[in-house]
């Protein structure tokens, strides 16, 4: 049976990230800025490292296609502010909004789609609702508003929750904030576009407004002509892309799950309609895999395919979108999206191609047929699939440092520590020419302070997975000993077989 609260505190995960350098609260000195977060010297080695191997193992080395070749992926790195037309023609000028409400009162504001209220089912009062914002504290405070307003307790077959949308104007009036005692100080839903605009050039007119992309893909569609000329690529093949990606979320939330400047790794692969489909099931298949091959547990993640109030303005031209949801712990026990696989059909190209006015057909030799091809577009988050990555790696335990995190090898921001066990006796001596050769080949740290186990427990919670200590009887035999994060276990092995020792474990 599924645990209803999650194993990892969120709080104790944020404590960890900033007591270890991973992330840290972007201009913390000034209080910080909602949505915004810096990655410290830990965190941008393991996102790195996330970001590295997706690059690897999408680009460099992609898996075999369905006719058992390897798959032709290129990459791309395109600029962040592009010609305004691109965002008209992407539709995100028009459609790439979330309903928002304020609070005149307290200034606070609620993305619409995502608040429930909590409502007295036909009292002769009339229908009051309170404001939810998910959780069971709010809706326990929630009841007490609404029984102070009807004068009276309420049991549970009373109330009735809805979304904040389903209610009329006169239903919102006599809603109830979640900071304020009486009605009617929210105002209507409205529309609320997530791009941020900046302004390009000295002079500020309607003509020198851009917007910082709110998605790395549409970058790929305007240099998909270009790469068909240039790189010799034929259909069926692929434009990958890393990247940031900014949007003005209504409510940033859950550390850096959705945050307003965020990272993305994404492939918009092209292909021939016909073999579209096969193509969707390939690229889910694929993608799942590559979140388990980067240690995620299997039974922290799923796939889910949209339903059709949820498809984005694009995926309603295709097939849909499957999301791959990673098990957050504050999703727990449900699940929140890490990617998604979307099915664009031609939407983008056709759209570029009216609004440019150039022809971005594709001549397929093979088929002799000139066509805009049909696009599979694995989405996913370099942000938030760091996030995933530090959430499924803590691992509480009763060593001395209490917490260990498990990251995969490939993943891990230090590969091995080296320590004399005292600082003296000849042991730095041995210590540091160790730490110059394998420092040549990985990110390995030095550290000869304080007691072993104190440096074992600072090694255990930055997930290095071996620490290597120099010990007396080193100067005699030339051995060491190799401790193993993950067990805590240790055994003596060689000076001069480190080195293959690591290789054969760091892959
Ligand atoms: N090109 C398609 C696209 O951008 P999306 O579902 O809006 O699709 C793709 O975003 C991925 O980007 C998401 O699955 C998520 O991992 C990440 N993402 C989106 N908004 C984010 C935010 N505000 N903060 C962090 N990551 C975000």
């Amino acid at each position: 049976m599924t645990a209803t609260v999650s194993p990892v505190s969120m709080e104790d995960l944020v404590a960890l990230c900033k007591r270890r350098g991973f992330i840290y609260p972007a201009s913390e000195i000034y209080g910080g800025i909602n949505g915004f977060w810096d990655y410290g010297p830990m965190g941008v080695e393991l996102k790195n490292n996330l970001r590295d191997a997706w690059w690897h193992d999408m680009v460099h080395c992609p898996p075999d296609g369905l006719d058992g070749q390897p798959l032709n992926i290129v990459g791309l790195d395109s600029s962040i502010i592009q010609n305004p037309r691109t965002w008209e023609a992407s539709g995100h000028v028009g459609g790439f909004s979330d309903p928002m409400v304020d609070c005149r009162e307290t200034k606070s504001r609620y993305r619409a789609d995502q608040v429930l209220c909590l409502g007295v089912r036909g009292d002769k009062q009339g229908q009051i609702y309170a404001f939810l914002e998910g959780d069971d504290e709010s809706r326990e405070g929630a009841r007490k508003k609404l029984e102070k307003y009807v004068k009276r307790s309420l049991e549970d077959s009373e109330l009735d929750t809805c979304s904040l949308l389903d209610l009329s104007s006169d239903e919102l009036g006599m809603t109830v904030g979640p900071d304020t005692k009486a009605p009617g100080t929210l105002t209507e839903p409205r529309e609320f576009n997530l791009m941020f605009q900046t302004e390009v050039g000295a002079v500020r007119s309607d003509d020198s407004t851009a917007y910082l992309r709110p998605e790395t893909a549409q970058g790929i569609f305007l240099n998909y002509q270009n790469i068909v000329d240039t790189m010799r690529v034929k259909v069926p093949f692929g434009i990958a892309q890393i990247g940031k990606a900014f949007r003005n979320e209504v409510t940033p939330r859950n550390f850096i799950f959705r945050s307003r400047e965020f990272e993305q790794m994404e492939i918009e692969w092209f292909c021939h309609e016909d073999d579209v489909q096969q193509w969707y099931e390939y690229w889910c298949d694929v993608r799942r895999r590559w979140w388990f091959a980067m240690g995620l547990s299997e039974n922290s993640l799923r796939m889910r395919q949209h339903s059709a109030d949820e498809l984005a303005h694009y995926a309603k031209a295709g097939a849909g979108t499957f999301d791959i949801e990673y098990r957050f712990p504050f999703t727990w026990p449900d699940y929140g999206e890490l990617e998604g696989v979307a099915h664009r059909g031609n939407y983008d190209l056709t759209r570029h191609a009216e609004f440019s006015g150039k022809k971005l057909a594709y001549f397929d030799q093979q088929r002799n047929e000139r066509y805009l091809p049909h696009v599979i577009e694995p989405s996913a988050g370099l942000s938030r699939g760091t996030l995933a990555v530090l959430c499924d790696a803590y691992t509480p335990d009763d060593r001395p440092s209490k917490v260990f995190m498990k990251f995969h090898p490939r993943l891990a921001p230090i590969k091995a520590a080296v320590f004399p066990l005292v600082n003296k006796d000849g042991m730095p001596e041995v210590a540091q020419p160790l730490y110059r050769a394998l420092r040549k080949r990985w990110a390995v740290q030095y550290d000869a302070k304080q007691s072993v186990g104190k440096r074992y427990a600072r090694m255990d919670e930055a997930g290095t997975p071996y620490c290597f200590t120099i010990d007396g009887q080193t100067l005699e035999d030339q051995t060491v000993t190799v401790r193993d994060r993950d067990t805590a276990s240790q055994e003596r092995i060689s000076l001069d077989q480190i080195e293959v020792f690591l290789s054969d474990r760091l892959t």
